[in-house]
């Protein structure tokens, strides 16, 4: 990508990682003029001075090689000199390169963050010790955190609790419908008995009128036998007139209202019986079935002599069913109805039962899944949680949690998450200035090493000119020809020189409260210029009075000077030059300031977006790569960020996006 890419290492490189700064300084041999040396090493970087000549003084000179006729593009020397070993990353940089303030984890492997964390147990643990640890890999690492037991997790918690709170709901229930069953039962007890104590008391007199009726009966019966001796005593049956004896039996039939049958037994039997009382519905009437009594209607005769005379009366069946409704009463207490169906109250009990130790059994059972399923989701949510953070402990500033919705652990989850990209993005910043300090400080040796000996050399070319006898026009021509390209070069080297002096000497910034628009003033007066030929075009938009920074003026109009450069550089080669510098609110972000630098030049590939804030990247050969370095230190050094996106002009645009400064706040 770079120009200065792996042919310039062909080239001779007098660099650091070559011979150590230190050694050639302190080399006495070397013809230094100690007054050169002091105005290097002199160079203070908070001394007021020099901060005001980084801007007022420097402003063409990033544009001068580019005049034409004054330098070729490129000579070996100056390249190799001017770049530092492209192979040098910040992680592999020798730590001879990157001391002096820079601390390892500038040059070395990057920091472990929480070291501490992953403590592993001593190898004398006794097993009983380890089995409480739970080893998890992440990476290369094993982290430790001590096991949880699995009556302790939250999952076994929350379910052993929603169990309990289950067995809770349905013993109180099953207590209350006892309760209920057992009140219900002393109601229905006191009532059974006392409906058995009404039944004992109608059984007396019940079983008495049932006596009292059939001795009734029997008396009447008897009587009607007497009848029936009487009237074949008086003449009025023959004893050989059966049919008299049924006539007889028939009158005694209708003459007793209540008499089924009458049956005479003897040496001649007769029956009468009477249809009509036969009971047509069952329970109409009862039959009492009364004698049979002695009957010797003609005695001496031998005729129905010895005979008997029996009866059926038909009761009225009130009374009795008034019995039986007693009994039914007292029967239908231990029986209730359910939809229609008499079923025994203690089997109705004990299915009550069985339903609630069903119901029991369900509720416990939909406790244990609803506690299983609610405390999986809070236990996926926080195990997630944990890895996360394990995976931060064992150094993965990387790891971020997944998305865990609305509610408080999700909002943990985001708050975490917006804690790791707060701290990757401050570990960015602080690994960047570690970064550039460590290049500054090369920059700065670099700088002391190649200025020293320029001087003696100029003379000493200059001196060889001087000293040309000019007897040989061959030689002369050699000697000038030799002469102007070594003072080429070293004008060449002491531009470096200047570049990277800059860069070393970037003072850290003075941050006071700044209005924006006065740097866009100021920044317009005085490098106005910048743009040169005619048809380019340098626009300055003036920005509202109102936006307030806490910023370092003039490294700011640097920043815009490096910014405005580079863009009248990208373009240069292809045609007009337009520029727009312009600030104005961040959009969408109250409480912030963008300042824009615009043009129209060839633009910044979005995968090179990144990489050209890098030091020493370039793609110019005149460059230096230092340019937006700058800018990036001194836009962090103010809190802010720096990004390029595409341009609406169709280049290029670098953002430069930095906090209002609110008074009091
Ligand atoms: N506006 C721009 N348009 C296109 N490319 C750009 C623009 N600004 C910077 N770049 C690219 O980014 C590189 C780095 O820029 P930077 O200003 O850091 O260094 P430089 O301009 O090459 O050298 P220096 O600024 O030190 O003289 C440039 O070489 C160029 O490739
Ligand atoms: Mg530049």
């Amino acid at each position: 990508m770079s120009p200065r890419g792996p042919s310039d290492d062909d080239a001779p490189r007098p660099g650091p990682a070559d011979t150590p700064p230190g050694e050639r300084a302190a080399d006495p041999s070397r013809p230094i003029s100690s007054g050169a040396r002091d105005d290097l090493a002199g160079s203070a970087r908070t001394a007021p001075g020099a901060r005001d000549d980084l801007v007022d003084a420097s402003p063409p000179t990033p544009l001068d090689p580019l005049a034409p006729g004054k330098r070729e593009p490129s000579r070996p020397l100056a390249r190799s000199v001017a770049r530092p070993p492209s192979a040098v990353t910040p992680a592999a940089r020798p730590e001879s390169t990157a001391h002096a303030g820079a601390d390892k984890s500038s040059t070395g492997a990057p920091q472990r963050p929480f070291a501490s964390v992953a403590r592993l147990p001593a190898p004398d643990s006794r097993p009983s010790d380890l089995s409480r640890i739970r080893m998890t890999r992440i990476g290369q690492r094993i982290v430790a955190a001590p096991r949880v037991p699995w009556w302790g997790r939250l999952e076994s918690r929350v379910i052993t609790a929603l169990v309990c709170l289950g067995i809770l709901c349905v013993g109180a229930s099953a207590y209350l419908v006892a309760l209920t069953v057992q009140y219900f039962e002393g109601i229905v007890g006191s009532a059974t008995q006392k409906s058995d104590d009404a039944v004992a008391l109608a059984l007396p007199f019940y079983d008495g009128y049932v006596k009292a009726r059939k001795e009734t009966y029997r008396a009447r019966l008897e009587a009607m036998a007497r009848e029936l001796e009487l009237a074949a005593a008086r003449g009025e049956l023959a004893a050989d007139d059966p049919a008299g004896l049924r006539e007889l039996l028939h009158e005694l039939l209708r003459r007793e209202p209540d008499l089924v049958e009458l049956q005479a037994q003897g040496s001649h039997s007769a029956l009468a019986e009477r249809r009509a009382l036969l009971p047509e519905d069952e329970g109409a009437r009862i039959w009492v079935v009364s004698g049979p009594v002695p009957l010797n209607m003609f005695p001496g005769t031998g005729l129905i002599d010895q005979g008997s005379l029996g009866a059926i009366f038909a009761l009225d069946p009130a009374l009795d069913r008034d019995y039986q409704s007693l009994g039914m009463i007292k029967r239908g207490l231990d029986y209730v109805t359910v939809d229609g169906n008499v079923v025994d109250r203690g089997e109705l009990e004990r299915a009550v039962y069985r339903a609630i130790g069903a119901a029991s059994a369900l509720v416990l059972m939909v406790a244990f899944i609803a506690g299983f399923l609610l405390a999986r989701a809070t236990t996926r949510k926080l195990s997630m949680l944990s890895d996360a953070m394990l995976r931060v402990a064992g150094g993965d500033l990387l790891a971020r949690v997944p998305e865990l919705g609305n509610d408080e652990l999700g909002q943990l989850g985001a708050a975490f998450n917006g804690m790791l990209d707060e701290l990757a993005s401050a570990q960015r910043k602080l690994s960047y200035l570690q970064r550039v300090g460590a290049w500054q400080e090369m920059a700065r040796r670099i700088a002391h090493e190649i200025k020293n000996p320029l001087t003696p050399i100029q003379l000493a070319a200059q001196q060889l000119r001087e000293k040309d006898p000019g007897t040989d026009e061959n030689f002369s021509r050699l000697l000038r020809s030799s002469v102007e390209i070594v003072e080429d070069e070293i004008e060449s080297l002491r531009r470096m020189v200047t570049s990277f002096s800059r860069f070393a000497k970037v003072p850290e910034a003075q941050l006071e409260p700044t209005v924006v628009a006065r740097i866009l003033a100021e920044f317009e007066r005085a490098y106005g210029h910048l743009t040169e030929r005619e048809s380019d075009v340098l626009e300055v938009i003036p920005a509202p009075p109102s936006l307030v920074i806490l910023g370092d003026r003039q490294l700011l109009k640097q920043c815009l000077v490096n910014l405005v450069e580079n863009a009248v550089l990208s373009q240069r080669q292809r045609g007009p030059v337009h520029v727009r510098v312009a600030a104005r609110p961040a959009e969408g972000e109250p409480g912030f300031v963008e300042l824009r630098v615009d043009d129209n030049g060839p633009g910044i590939e979005p995968e090179r977006r990144e990489r050209v804030f890098e030091p020493y990247e370039s793609t110019r050969k005149e460059g230096t790569g230092l340019g937006l370095a700058i800018v990036k230190k001194v836009v962090l050094d103010h809190n802010g960020e720096v990004r390029v996106e595409d341009s609406e002009l169709g280049g290029a645009a670098v953002v430069i996006r930095l906090p209002l400064h609110e008074p009091g706040g």
